[in-house]
């Protein structure tokens, strides 16, 4: 199969809308990553993600809207969800909620609840409104890799498996929603680009049992989000900079390519060491993870990542960084 790489006209949204109608898969910008949709409605055209994805059929996928009318018709809205709703979407967040029948077995993994979410990125939003139905989307990368915050990552994953790839430039956020499962007490799934705080803001406490583990319930497989790249991060504290310092000349004398993830103001701590810079604030650090992993490894063989403080967005890069080194702290 060819695969398609178009620019965000009307008109190509118009065909990729058609394709969705039709049963097939399309990757398309979000605000937080790109994602690959098929009908929610329809299990034999969701069946397609997971072949080219080489997704376990256990890890369900999230279902994107348009407009808020659409999530009355695939899940059941409580108060606490409704709160959510009016105050974050569109934008980066995943309500796990109890399902109605129409939304197809294959996208939930045959459980009774779905991920609901409205995306905040204008492609996205018009090109599920021109399908006319919900679109299912987990990100459009491979199973395993980091999650594409641009249309040539998907590309580089997913050439020859879809017929096409909406290229919307670089993902705004850059790393995935927040996920809060609202069956129950509330809970969050996976720390993203909504700060917790934000959340408890508008409905109080929620259970963050899950956040740090690097086998979130929510990731079902050992060999999920695997960067190719052997990835260890350290601890935030004064003596941070020393810590990585003597840990990259040890890979070094181990004949490893070692690199750093840092802060732009930071880079002078670590004297001639390689660095990739990764912006001035902790949200740029986040908005740009995922990407420079993809950088790093087509040059060198290990990062070692900053620590930043848990608070806002660091709680969500920390979680990612534990995921990805596999708890390797330092
Ligand atoms: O920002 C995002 O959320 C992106 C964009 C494309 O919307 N999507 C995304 O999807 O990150 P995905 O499939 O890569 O990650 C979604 C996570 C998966 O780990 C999945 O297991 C979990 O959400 N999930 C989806 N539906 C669920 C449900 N009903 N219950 C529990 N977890 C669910
Ligand atoms: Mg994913």
């Amino acid at each position: 199969m060819v695969t398609e790489l178009l620019s965000p006209t009307a008109e190509n949204i118009e065909k990729c809308a058609k394709l969705l109608r039709a049963g097939e898969i399309v990757a398309f910008p979000t605000e937080t990553v790109y994602g690959l949709g098929a009908n929610a409605l329809d299990g034999s055209a969701a069946k397609k993600i997971f072949e080219a994805k080489g997704r376990p059929a256990a890890n369900p996928l999230i279902v994107h809207v348009s407009n808020a009318g659409q999530i009355d018709l695939i899940a059941h809205i409580n108060e606490k969800a409704q709160l959510l709703i009016d105050q974050f979407m569109p934008g980066p967040l995943t309500l796990v909620l109890n399902k109605k029948p129409d939304v197809a077995d294959i996208v939930t993994a045959g459980g009774g609840t779905v991920g609901v979410r409205m995306p905040d990125h204008p492609v996205a939003l018009a090109l599920i409104e021109k399908a006319g139905v919900p679109v299912c989307a987990p990100s459009a990368n491979t199973s395993s890799r980091p999650s594409p915050t641009m249309a040539e990552h998907v590309y580089e994953d997913l050439n020859g498996k879809i017929p096409a790839i909406i290229d919307g430039g670089k993902c705004p956020l850059g790393v995935e929603s927040t996920i809060i499962d609202l069956t129950g007490q509330p809970r969050v799934l996976r720390a993203g680009a909504v700060p917790l705080s934000e959340i408890e803001k508008v409905i109080g406490a929620v259970n963050t049992d899950v956040i740090y583990s690097n086998e979130l319930n929510s990731m079902k497989t050992p060999k999920n989000f695997v960067p190719r790249i052997n990835m260890m991060f350290s601890a935030y504290f004064t003596g941070m900079a020393d810590n990585i310092n003597a840990y990259y000349d040890q890979l070094v004398m181990r004949s490893e390519k070692p690199v750093i993830f840092c802060l732009d103001w930071r880079k002078e701590k670590y004297g001639g060491r390689s660095v990739i810079l990764m912006g001035e604030t902790v949200d740029d650090y986040a908005r740009n993870l995922f990407e420079k992993i993809r950088e790093a490894e087509k040059e060198y063989s290990v990062v070692i990542a900053e620590g930043v403080p848990k608070t806002g967005l660091g709680v969500t890069l920390l979680s990612r960084l534990v995921k990805l080194s596999h708890g390797q702290v330092i």
